[in-house]
């Protein structure tokens, strides 16, 4: 706690905090983490029975609306969101503007925050009808701009979604039918993207989630909340992480390899870090991690990758790691980055699309804790306060005294 009294005859004492290491922004009732033991829960539900227990959709209406649906309330939320997952003609010509080089996140960014032009009725936050229509339209359009950005970048006609095929398997469809070839459901796959949503589905309040909270706090189109979100998860210490640990594990290549770049990782010097590994909250292992790794197994099992080289030079990683003191003593633990690239390169999605299936995942998250914050009869303008380092109050000399 800084007295800033000291400091520019200013009144009064706030707290010093970089990083937001130990400041609550907010109340939340939505998710819970206890970084100890290694625990998540959403409303109150373990992580690891909502992955087995519930698909994506259902985890959505427990974040949003705080109890898990009966099967009624689920066909009515499944059959709302399903009819909202076209996007206006008029976004294929925005996508057009675009090179077809761009990162998706670049896209997805331009694209979700011109989805704020479209819904003019979203700008009354006040209602709650707009807030519930908001959500659903993000929930139920981000896929579809997602595989729009993929099909834009391979050079591909963009494919409209199908109402009769679950949330996960339509977003397969999107990626991967085109006009020769429809693509062919496979259910281990299907639910192997189903259980990467609901894992990434919403983490409290981390980077992302606070840079919506923080945008949103000015009474902001929800929308463009949303593509400042996106923004923030783009960063390689956050959403980015997976590509980057994918990378890693490819320049490492085999496991004959690894003391040597666990030698450079130790050497502060290097500026090399393990990445998938380590975590702001999680001091033990992250409960998603090793969701993430059963849900490697099952995939490269199906599709008949169980040597998948990649995979076991992931795990012989994680076992030298897990028993060498530097990261035993800094409590660090494979994050749910660590296994989920190689799920998802399995799955046929391209590295550079795998932050913009994050994003599509945290979606849910950022507009539920968007919710909760404009509902809050308590809510302010975010407003951090600074310590002021810099030069004390002087003359502005003209040019020629300079
Ligand atoms: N590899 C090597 N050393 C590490 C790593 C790592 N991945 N993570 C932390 N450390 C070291 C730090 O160098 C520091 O060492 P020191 O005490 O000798 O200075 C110590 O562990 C503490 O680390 P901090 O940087 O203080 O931890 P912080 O909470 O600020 O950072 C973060 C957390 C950003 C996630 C960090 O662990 C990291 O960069 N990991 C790699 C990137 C990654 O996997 N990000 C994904 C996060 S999960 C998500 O977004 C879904």
């Amino acid at each position: 706690v800084v007295d800033i009294r000291k400091l520019y005859g200013q009144t009064g004492k706030f707290t010093y905090d970089p990083g937001f290491m130990s400041t609550a922004s907010c109340q939340s009732a939505i998710t819970y983490i206890d970084g100890d033991k290694g625990e998540l829960l959403y409303r109150g539900y373990p992580i690891e029975q909502l992955a087995v227990n519930a698909d994506f959709l259902e985890s959505c209406y427990l974040l949003l609306n705080g109890e898990l649906p009966n099967k009624a309330e689920k066909e009515k939320f499944v059959n709302t969101v399903t009819r909202h997952t076209m996007v206006h003609e008029q976004m294929n010509f925005f996508f057009r503007g675009f090179r077809r080089d761009a990162h998706p996140m670049s896209v997805l960014v331009g694209t979700v925050g011109a989805l704020a032009s479209f819904y003019h009725d979203s700008l009354d936050i006040n209602d709650p009808a707009q807030r519930e229509i908001s959500a659903i339209r993000l929930i139920a359009k981000l896929p579809t701009l997602v595989a729009m950005a993929y099909k834009y970048s391979v050079g591909q006609p963009f494919v409209y979604p199908r109402n009769d095929l679950s949330y996960s398997a339509n977003f397969m469809h999107m990626m991967f039918s085109n006009p020769c070839e429809e693509y062919k459901v496979n259910d281990v796959l299907v639910r192997a993207l189903d259980r990467i949503l609901i894992l990434h589905a919403d983490h409290e309040q981390n980077a992302s989630t606070s840079t919506v909270r923080l945008a949103g706090s000015s009474g902001a189109n929800p929308f463009a909340c949303i593509a400042a979100g996106i923004a923030c998860l783009w960063g390689p210490a956050h959403g980015g992480a997976n590509e980057a640990a994918l990378n890693m594990l490819k320049e490492i290549g085999t496991p004959d390899k690894i003391p040597e770049f666990i030698a450079k990782v130790k050497d502060k010097n290097s500026g090399v870090k393990l990445m998938g590994f380590g975590h702001r909250v999680y001091k033990n292992f992250d409960p998603r991690a090793k969701l993430m790794r059963e849900t490697c197994h099952e995939v490269l099992n199906e599709l008949g990758l169980q040597n998948d080289p990649l995979f076991k030079l992931a795990m012989e990683l994680e076992k030298i790691a897990l028993e060498d003191d530097y990261f035993v003593s800094r409590k660090l633990y494979p994050n749910v980055d660590f296994y989920s690239g190689i799920v998802q390169s399995a799955l046929g999605i391209p590295v550079s699309l795998f932050t913009g299936i994050f994003a599509m995942a945290r979606t849910i998250g950022w507009i539920a804790q968007w919710n909760e914050m404009i509902a809050d009869p308590e809510q302010k303008i975010g407003r951090p306060r600074q310590l002021y380092v810099g030069a004390a109050r002087r003359d502005v000399p003209t040019i020629d005294k300079r």
